[in-house]
């Protein structure tokens, strides 16, 4: 007899969720979110069965950048509470069985922060070397990162007569990790925050954090991964299974690097954003070649590692890595007006109303997203299926407060009025439509299918762990793929298409005498021998997903 040992590696079968406690839930009505709220939530979120909670910056902050602006590493922005509340969050987060995450912004700090106040002041502050500065631009810059804002990533400091180096917003300026007093101070905020009980980081636009080509005279880090992987291993020596959950929109080449390739020695998950950027393609061409292609391409590192799914994030819906072509078509299916795209990358819209509301298409895509390998993250507001405010600016139209119930301000908050409950989405996504209370009441919810998702999920590791294997079948429309571990195997099937396909798919593996039983339905789906193994028919919907686990009659082990 053995028990599946899946070591202290809990991100390989994580659910991770992500909010931003501004517009969760407000506990003391003054309009803005708090940390209170969110303990009054977590039961909520506990019951939905996802097992890490990803907080977004809470970090005192001028707000320029929602947040990703920081003033202090060290402290809780008194909007939302104080160090109090949010321990009190990590006690009952635990106590439930959550981890929590946070968001780790070591890029840049604010131009607010004190070490950027002195370093300005003077060129001979003892922060001055903080930050990045040159007597002159570099003559060759790559773009801005928000394009539509600034116009170049250096900024001219007209006190001390150079330019400093921001990546984003110019109230944005980058820290230089070549300094070594800046790394210590960064080992120093995460070692803060592991001790406070946090499982690990969001790391922030981590490709920015490593290049250090700005530094004048070619002063770079020799070998920036060399540094990333230091830092995995300090936090690693600090809390052996926490974990560093990166932001890294490259390609795939460069994502294996920041992997630490075979070692696995660098980030341990990675947003998979070329699957994300090509699940959209697929969905707009009703073509499942796209997605399947972006999986093929995953590389194959340490298995200790993790790819993190997504269907959207608190950022653009980025395109950025299709052709214009391509991203052009996403733009004309899913976000044709202008007021829909940002950067001329991207989509500021939340998935249900890019589909028009369309349920079945919706739990589609849901259902792709848990059973693709690797671990599913969602963003507060997608269980229940919330739409986007496009009345706001740019990438805060998908940032609006959760929808508890359809009364006074969708539940979030008994204030009479605030600029977060502006926001609040109206209309057919709004919160007398699209509320929680509502939907935890009807087995047929979006909430209740994803809580079966998540059921699912958990029960089956080897979605997380298990070998992944693209079955061939003839119908374009559909992804049929295998995972496999541990003696065990589920079969996805996946149909981009609006009508139903019948499809026969021969199974590698398939234990003789066994069958696949559909983990929704309950349905058993009889397998015969065929020319190259077992066979199986099975018929999928306009839009329709199955997941089968392959199972022997006596085996008591799975289900
Ligand atoms: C990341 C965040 C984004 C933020 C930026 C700068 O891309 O996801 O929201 O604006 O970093 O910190």
């Amino acid at each position: 007899m053995s028990v599946v040992d899946t070591g202290d590696l809990w991100w390989k079968t994580a659910i991770i969720y992500c909010l931003d406690v501004e517009t969760y839930m407000d506990w003391n009505g003054d309009g803005t979110g708090d940390f209170d709220g969110l303990a009054h939530r977590l039961d909520y979120l506990a019951e939905l069965g996802v097992t890490c909670i990803w907080l977004m910056p809470f970090y005192p902050t001028p707000g320029r950048d929602d947040g990703y602006d920081i003033v202090d590493f060290y402290g809780v922005d008194s909007r939302y509470g104080n160090f109090g509340d949010f321990v009190e969050v990590m006690r009952i987060a635990k106590a439930r069985g959550l981890r929590v995450i946070v968001d780790l912004v070591i890029n840049h700090t604010s131009d607010q922060h004190p070490w950027f106040v002195s370093a300005r002041a003077d060129r001979q502050s003892p922060f001055r070397d903080f930050y990045v500065w040159r007597d002159e631009p570099p003559l060759r810059q790559g773009e801005p990162v928000f394009p539509d804002q600034e116009r170049s990533s250096w900024q001219l400091d007209q006190g001390t007569g150079q330019y400093y180096q921001h990546v984003f917003y110019k109230e944005q300026p980058d820290l230089n990790v070549v300094n070594p007093a800046v790394r210590d101070e960064i080992a120093k905020i995460i070692g803060f925050w592991v001790q406070l009980g946090v499982s690990g980081f969001r790391v922030d636009a981590v490709p920015f954090l490593l290049d250090t080509a700005g530094v004048s005279g070619g002063a770079g880090l020799p070998d920036p991964h060399q540094y990333l992987a230091a830092l995995r291993s300090f936090l690693g020596r600090r809390v052996g299974d926490a974990a560093l959950l990166g932001e890294v929109n490259l390609s795939r080449e460069d994502q294996e690097r920041f992997f630490g390739g075979a070692e696995g020695d660098e980030l341990t998950m990675q947003f998979d954003f070329i699957s994300m950027q090509n699940l959209y393609l697929s969905l707009a061409r009703h073509d499942a070649a796209p997605l399947i292609a972006a999986l093929q391409s995953r590389p194959q590192g340490s298995p200790d590692v993790q790819w993190a799914n997504f269907v959207r994030n608190h950022d653009e819906l980025t395109l950025d890595k299709l052709t214009d072509g391509e991203r052009a078509e996403v733009f004309a299916a899913f976000g044709p007006e202008k007021r829909m795209q940002v950067y001329g990358r991207g989509l500021v819209r939340r998935l249900p109303p890019m589909l028009g509301g369309d349920q079945r298409r919706i739990r589609f895509v849901y259902s792709l997203l848990f059973s693709m390998p690797g671990t599913p993250v969602l963003f507060y507001g997608e269980e229940i299926g919330m739409g986007e405010n496009l009345e706001r600016e740019g990438r805060m139209a998908v940032r609006t407060p959760m929808q508890w119930n359809g009364g006074r301000n969708g539940g979030f908050s008994n204030a009479e009025g605030s600029p977060l409950i502006d926001a609040i989405v109206d209309g057919d996504f709004g919160p007398a439509k699209v509320n929680v209370e509502n939907q935890l009441r009807d087995p047929d919810s979006l909430l209740s299918f994803i809580k079966k998702l998540i059921e699912q999920y958990r029960a089956a590791p080897e979605l997380g762990w298990g070998t992944f294997e693209l079955l061939a079948q003839p119908n374009p429309s559909v992804m049929a793929h295998t995972l496999a571990w541990d003696g065990g195997r589920v079969l996805m099937l996946h149909n981009f298409a609006e009508d139903p396909v019948e499809t026969r798919i021969s199974v590698p593996g398939l234990v003789p005498e066994s069958s696949l039983r559909d983990l929704f339905t309950d349905e058993t789906i009889e397998i015969s021998g065929g020319a190259d193994g077992y066979e199986v028919a099975v018929l999928l919907e306009g839009y329709g997903f199955r997941w089968l686990r392959n199972v022997l009659g006596g085996d008591v082990r799975r289900y």
